[in-house]
């Protein structure tokens, strides 16, 4: 299949909706990554997107609307949090898990008895939803197990004849994927970190979120993940990543002790001339939101410059320096050591 590659205006945006509308896939800019979207109505569709990322079956997707009418028939109900969070933070990187309705399509909820539910505020997410009329199932639009994209290109060099069309709405905002909180339970819980802070809705809410145990350790071996994707390696470079504890002058110590051929770092801004090897920086040691918006680009880079084995600093986990922890750790299989 030929994958076009179009920047975003009104012809390329209708162009998608018709595709949409006729049961294909197109991938979308959104404030926090790319996603690949399909109608959310439409099994066959949204088989398609599973195709293409070669995702997992039981991993459930997020639905993108652009006005809460649309929540007729994808969602049963909508819980009292969920409308107060909806109301402080849609549009936005928020999804809410919510009870689910009857007109979603099974492989949307991978056999859940709930749906994931986001309103973007990218205008072209906001346009493609609102030309195609359709409620828009969308994961990330990498292949399943490498860094979500954050511009076009790296769509391109992960989906090329995969998909019919790509539209380029430039580089994404936030970086990292959107908060995920569920409100199916008796208790908020906060399934995934991102831009939207667990402390934010909490001020919001009235009430405390709990963390899911799957965010900041791995899964023990039979344990079961409330939110699936939280069970697959993800985010991962070629590169073997190592967070390493410490400040910056411990951090360079070890750097300099395990150095090999190949060895690159990942550090904050300014650091790296005070490191013994090539590094890639992400952001200042204290913006969660500048960490957040380079932290993918610079997993990609890392491979790009050929990096076997990579030193990275390591990010607060609070705030949304926890949403950036979140993936480090995972793109470092959670190795982690104290310098
Ligand atoms: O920012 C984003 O959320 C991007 C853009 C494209 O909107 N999308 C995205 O989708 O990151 P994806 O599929 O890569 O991640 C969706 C996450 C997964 O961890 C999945 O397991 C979880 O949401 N999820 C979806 N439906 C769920 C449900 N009903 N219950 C629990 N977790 C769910
Ligand atoms: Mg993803």
């Amino acid at each position: 299949m030929e994958t076009l590659l179009e920047k975003a205006n009104e012809a390329s945006i209708a162009k998608a909706a018709e595709l949409l509308k006729q049961g294909e896939i197109v991938a979308i800019p959104t404030e926090t990554v790319y996603g690949i979207a399909a109608s959310a109505f439409d099994g066959n569709a949204v088989k398609k997107i599973f195709e293409a990322k070669g995702r997992p079956q039981d991993n459930p997707l997020i639905v993108h609307i652009d006005r809460l009418e649309m929540l007729d028939g994808l969602v049963s109900r909508v819980p009292e949090g969920a409308r107060k969070l909806a109301e402080a933070f849609w549009p936005g990187p928020l999804t809410i898990i919510m009870p689910r309705g009857d007109r979603v399509a099974d492989e949307v909820c991978a056999g859940l008895d709930t749906v994931a539910i986001r309103m973007p505020s990218h205008p072209v997410a906001r346009a493609v939803i609102a030309a195609s009329g359709l409620p828009l199932a969308a994961p990330s639009a990498n292949l399943s197990g490498s860094p979500s994209p954050t511009c076009a290109h790296y769509v391109m060099s992960d989906m090329d004849g995969r998909l019919p069309l790509i539209l380029d709405g430039g580089d994404c905002q936030v970086g990292v994927e959107s908060t995920v909180i569920t409100l199916a339970g008796e208790t908020p819980m906060l399934l995934r970190p991102g831009y939207i802070t667990k402390e934010q809705m909490e001020q919001v809410l009235g009430e405390e979120v709990v963390l899911s145990g799957a965010i900041l350790a791995k899964l023990k071996e039979g344990e079961t993940a409330r939110s699936p994707g939280m069970k697959y390696k993800h985010y991962a470079p070629k590169a073997e990543v190592t967070i390493v504890k410490g400040d910056l002058a411990a951090f360079a110590a070890y750097v300099e002790q395990h150095k090999a051929e190949h060895t690159l770092c990942l550090c904050f801004t300014g650091e790296a001339e005070q490191l013994p090897v090539p590094c890639v920086e992400y952001g200042a040691k204290d913006s969660g939101a500048e960490q957040a918006h380079a932290l993918f680009t610079a997993l990609r880079r890392l491979d790009e410059l050929g990096a076997k084995q990579v030193f990275a600093r390591c990010p607060a986990d609070t705030g949304v320096s926890l949403a950036v922890y979140n993936r480090l750790l995972r793109a470092a299989a959670f190795r982690v050591v104290e310098a």
